[in-house]
């Protein structure tokens, strides 16, 4: 009887020894947040074509996993379907004419706990193209990825001033009749239950609501202190040259950092809809350059605004909140412009009071000068305790909540900040036969990880607590066999590389009784 206690005892150190429990574990604000293992792998090549003939790129800017498609197989497989958003097309030399669109795959994920890093497991998760919606505006003319005027706008009745491109023969460098779009840089995706979806971009920024065929219906325009301005007047360039003016290079407007408002090519990174369909939060990628927007040292103060929604063709602000952004070492930099700030490229609201956030360094993965990030990250942020600083101190153009040196005004509360999953624990990555630093081959992490999807292991609604975290990341439509306009207009990208279109799958437990879903919370 002493024997065989002891046996089972003996045999349940066992266990334990040999299987870590979790790879690391957060408690915020008293809700413990559990990575318990990266779950997989999987990408979409750089080469990949879209339904129009043009390279499916970036998909990772946002994502978004259809709740009602998602379905556990009685063979342990899930089957979904994920909504990927490009941003504004190929732009590491300038910007296109590119229409912004989402694009649509069928997802089959085959979870595999049994990886090792000596016994790797392929790729399990597999993407099948399935269809675009590209965006056009009210009146249906499409939308376009480039660079927004420096003066003027377009207007539609029960719109607000939209940004416009206005450009020459077909935008691409071609011959064409030039005209007038609404430039649209995407960067955030929600999903609503009609087939409509919410888009956050970076020109205005602004929050876009776009019909199930692509059609825009509703566009939000944030307070005045996010809107740019340059010259005392609102300028919605982001100083980024069209491609076919001199390849991108220089700039397209002066000056080209606005004083005040979203900094260039910081804008609406962050867009989450609560359980119940009825409160969307949008958060700036950084601080406005009123704020500390200017510096990557310095922009650590960001704003998240919160929408009510009930009548989603009637948006109304209904309070704004001050979110801290991390900080990392960029050992590359002088110690000057240390620590710098992860900005943040997405969030999703968990439950009440609390949202993951994806923050992350930059010039760091495949393609780039180093191949080691520092910081990326999905964290926690609660809201509990912090101050609304929604009104006309903090809103009106120029007003501001920290200096421009990004010092947070006195008796502000921010958001509480808290740390949890680090994408680059490579004793998990090695798993799935990838890396953070080393060689720059195929298996390195690219630099750019953008999005946040959810889903529940149970396959329903997550009774267990138990979720995969689904990742994408951006390749900036880096590739060397690129083509738009159905191959009008072909590119290889002048780094020489090719990056596919990288995602991960990390296993999690949320608080007790969190239901990110819950239509009744
Ligand atoms: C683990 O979580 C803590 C917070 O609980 C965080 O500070 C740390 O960066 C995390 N480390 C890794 C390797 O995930
Ligand atoms: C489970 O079934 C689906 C649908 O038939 C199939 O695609 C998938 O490969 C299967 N998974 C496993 C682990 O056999
Ligand atoms: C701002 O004013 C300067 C000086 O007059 C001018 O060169 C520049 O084009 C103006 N920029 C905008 C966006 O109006
Ligand atoms: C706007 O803010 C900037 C930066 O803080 C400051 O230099 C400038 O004087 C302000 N302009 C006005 C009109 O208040």
């Amino acid at each position: 009887m002493a024997f065989s206690t002891l046996a089972a005892f003996a045999c349940t150190i066992a266990v334990a020894v040999a299987q870590t429990p979790f790879v690391n574990q957060t408690t915020c604000n008293s809700k413990t947040y559990t990575y318990q293992e990266l779950a997989g792998y999987g990408l979409v090549p750089g080469t990949a074509r879209d339904e129009f003939g043009d390279t499916i790129g970036g998909i990772g800017s946002s994502i978004a996993l259809d709740r009602s498609q998602w379905k556990k197989l009685s063979n342990g497989s899930y089957t979904g379907v994920i909504w990927t958003l490009p941003d504004r097309g190929w732009n590491t030399e300038g910007t296109t004419n590119y229409q912004p669109r989402v694009h649509k795959f069928d997802i089959l994920f085959t979870p595999q706990p049994d990886a090792t890093v000596a016994n790797p497991s392929g790729n399990n998760l597999i993407f099948t193209y399935k269809e675009s919606i590209r965006f056009y505006g009210p009146d249906g003319t499409p939308c376009t990825g480039l660079d927004a005027d420096a003066t003027g706008h377009l207007s539609y009745p029960g719109f607000p001033d939209l940004p416009v491109a206005t450009y020459i023969g077909d935008g691409f460098g071609n011959p064409g009749p030039g005209g007038k779009r609404i430039s649209v840089d995407a960067e955030a995706l929600v999903l609503n239950p009609d087939g409509s979806f919410w888009v956050g971009d970076e020109y205005g920024p602004y929050i876009y609501r776009f019909d199930p065929q692509g059609i825009m219906t509703t566009a939000i325009r944030p307070p005045d202190a996010i809107i740019p301005m340059r010259n005392g007047s609102e300028s919605f360039s982001a100083d980024s040259p069209p491609t076919y003016v001199n390849g991108g290079a220089g700039d397209d407007v002066t000056p080209a950092d606005n004083p005040t408002g979203r900094d260039n090519n910081h804008g609406f990174e962050g867009l989450t809809v609560s359980g119940d369909g009825k409160t969307m939060y949008t958060l700036l990628q950084a601080a406005t350059n009123q704020e500390g927007g200017l510096k990557s040292k310095t922009e650590t103060y960001t704003r998240l605004l919160k929408y009510d929604i009930t009548d989603p063709t009637k948006p109304r602000y209904a309070r704004e909140y001050v979110v801290p952004l991390p900080h990392w070492v960029d050992p590359t930099a002088k110690a000057s412009k240390n620590p710098k700030t992860a900005s943040q490229s997405d969030i999703f609201h968990i439950q009440n009071d609390q949202f993951f956030i994806l923050a992350r360094d930059s010039g760091a993965g495949h393609g780039q000068p180093s191949s080691t990030s520092i910081y990326r990250h999905i964290d926690v942020f609660d809201l509990a305790g912090a101050t609304d600083i929604k009104g006309p101190v903090y809103d009106c153009a120029n007003c501001s909540m920290a200096s421009l040196d990004g010092v947070l005004n006195a008796g502000i509360v921010p958001a509480t900040y808290c740390s949890f999953l680090d994408f680059n624990v490579n004793s998990q990555l090695q798993r799935f036969g990838v890396h953070n630093g080393g060689a720059q081959d195929s298996g390195l992490l690219n630099e750019k990880w953008e999005s946040i999807g959810m889903v529940p292991v149970d396959g329903l609604v997550g009774d267990d607590d138990e979720w995969f975290v689904f990742s994408l990341s951006d390749n900036d439509f880096v590739t060397q066999d690129g083509a738009f306009e159905g191959g009008a207009f072909t590119y290889k990208d002048a780094s020489g590389f090719s990056l596919d279109n990288q995602a991960l799958v990390f296993k999690i437990h949320l608080p007790d009784h969190s239901r990110p879903f819950n239509r009744d919370s």
